[in-house]
């Protein structure tokens, strides 16, 4: 099990610099109406080595087939719910696409109960690493696995080396392998979030993956976890940030370690040294001690390839204009006065407000009035506002806003879908409210955005 990720993984690296991979085609149906098929089902994985897990999966494994999309290309995915119990759905988070493909129950269709299916059909209007997860039981679904990469390739590809994804994610685990029984512990949602115990990369733990030697290599990571954040720093010289969730920098920018919280991506590049053997790791730095994620190891390569890095194409994202600009404040509370603490889902405690409201999952179905209603066409400025003592990576469906400033640290304006909002900071992004229809805005933080966390923006 263990080596066939792997070696999945190895032929997706290949894939990716445009040769064909057989074992992709798992996800492609037989029939032509779609170009992929996923299948939620339970299934065993190994996630220790030495131990099954009982995942809630798409299409039997982890990690999840890598949907390979093309900017500006239309493209059909059909659902199937073989789950036992559970209704599930497809949310296609930081692609542009409109509020019927956008997979929130209630909103974009019914939830998908088990034995239906649902066609995803969409044109991704932008490139770059997005990634899927259900938006109903997301809890439950996308901490046992439910969870995977859509990568949009540019419209005009670009050549890599290697082009290789990475889906970061710490599950919680007992000794023996198993899943354990509390995925979410009230106690925790109420502060940082519940934590998993074992990191992954792709499904493996510290895994060694092979680059070739000298090189242009694109690593695209992918915060798929629940609640940890990554401090992502990779062991080589002239690592440049090619793009942030998704959406290029331009220039591309050099930073050593990068903060990647819940539901963000970060696309880096660099030259791979020009001997073989050379091992390079990728830490997760923490004040308690760097952590391995994985190792580069160079290999040589008989094939020719790229030595530089490609120059990165913006998408075509709408520039917001200041000057004309509304501006809305929303300030994210921890409420102190907590209902009481339960273990059962239907009974979510509620923790968590926006604007002193609080949305979760079991409301979704009776959403109320929208935190903001917004007009279409027009330019809009977002404060947001931290005031409780955790952080808080915030997203936006449907959008990629700019990011502009901090009351806390410098930044330099960068387009993202998420954004990380640290203890009492204050953040200002601004985007143009061009996509219409009601769009979710939470948390990423998924115990935090069950437990209130929550509440949706609705453009007309
Ligand atoms: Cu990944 Cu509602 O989001
Ligand atoms: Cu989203
Ligand atoms: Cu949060």
């Amino acid at each position: 099990m263990k080596t066939d990720r792997r070696t999945f993984l190895q032929s997706l690296a290949v894939l990716m610099t445009g040769v064909y991979c057989p074992r992709l085609i798992l996800a492609k149906p037989n029939h032509p109406d779609v170009d992929y098929i996923l299948i939620a089902k339970q299934a065993p994985i190994n996630l220790m080595p030495n131990g099954k897990a009982t995942a809630l999966t798409y299409n039997g494994n982890i990690p999840a087939p890598v949907i390979q999309a093309k900017q500006g290309q239309r493209i059909r995915i059909k659902l199937i719910n073989h789950l036992e119990s559970l209704s599930t759905s497809i949310h296609w988070h930081g692609l542009r696409i409109p509020n019927a493909m956008d997979g929130v129950p209630f909103i974009s269709h019914p939830p998908i109960k088990p034995g239906q299916s649902f066609i995803y059909d969409f044109i991704p209007p932008d490139a770059g690493t997005f990634w899927y997860h259900p938006h109903i039981n997301s809890l439950p679904q996308m901490a046992r696995g439910m969870v995977g990469l859509i990568i949009v390739e540019e419209k005009l590809p670009l050549t890599f080396a290697a082009d290789i994804p990475l889906s970061l994610k710490k599950w919680r685990l007992k000794a023996d392998g198993e899943f354990k029984k509390q995925q979410f512990i009230p106690r925790k949602a109420a502060r940082h979030g519940t934590q998993g115990n074992w990191q992954t990369v792709n499904g493996n733990a510290q895994p060694t993956i092979n680059i070739p030697v000298g090189g242009a290599i694109r690593l695209r990571f992918a915060n798929l976890d629940n609640s940890v954040y990554y401090n992502i720093h990779v062991a080589h010289e002239q690592v440049k940030m090619l793009a942030l969730d998704g959406m290029p920098l331009l220039p591309s920018r050099e930073q050593s370690e990068y903060q990647l919280g819940a539901g963000m991506r970060l696309d880096l590049g660099f030259i791979a040294p020009s001997k073989p053997g050379i091992e390079i790791p990728v830490l997760n730095k923490s004040a308690m001690g760097d952590e391995v994620l994985l190792t580069l190891k160079t290999s040589q390569q008989r094939q020719p390839f790229p030595k530089r890095l490609p120059d990165m194409l913006a998408n075509p994202v709408q520039h917001p204009d200041l000057a004309s600009a509304e501006t809305k404040l929303f300030t994210f509370d921890w409420d102190a006065a907590v209902s009481p603490v339960s273990e059962k889902e239907a009974e979510m405690p509620i923790f968590w407000s926006i604007n002193q409201r609080s949305l979760t999952e079991m409301t979704m179905g009776n959403l109320g009035e929208p935190l903001a209603k917004l007009t279409l066409g027009k330019s809009y400025i977002f404060v947001l506002k931290n005031t409780s003592q955790y952080h808080h990576p915030i997203h936006l469906h449907g959008y990629s806003f700019t990011v502009l400033e901090s009351d806390k640290r410098k930044i330099i304006p960068y387009i993202a879908d998420t954004v990380m909002l640290g203890k009492n900071e204050q953040i200002k992004v601004a985007f143009v409210a061009d996509n219409p229809g009601k769009w979710m805005f939470h948390c990423h933080v998924i115990d935090h955005m069950e437990t209130g966390l929550m509440g949706y923006i609705e453009v007309s």
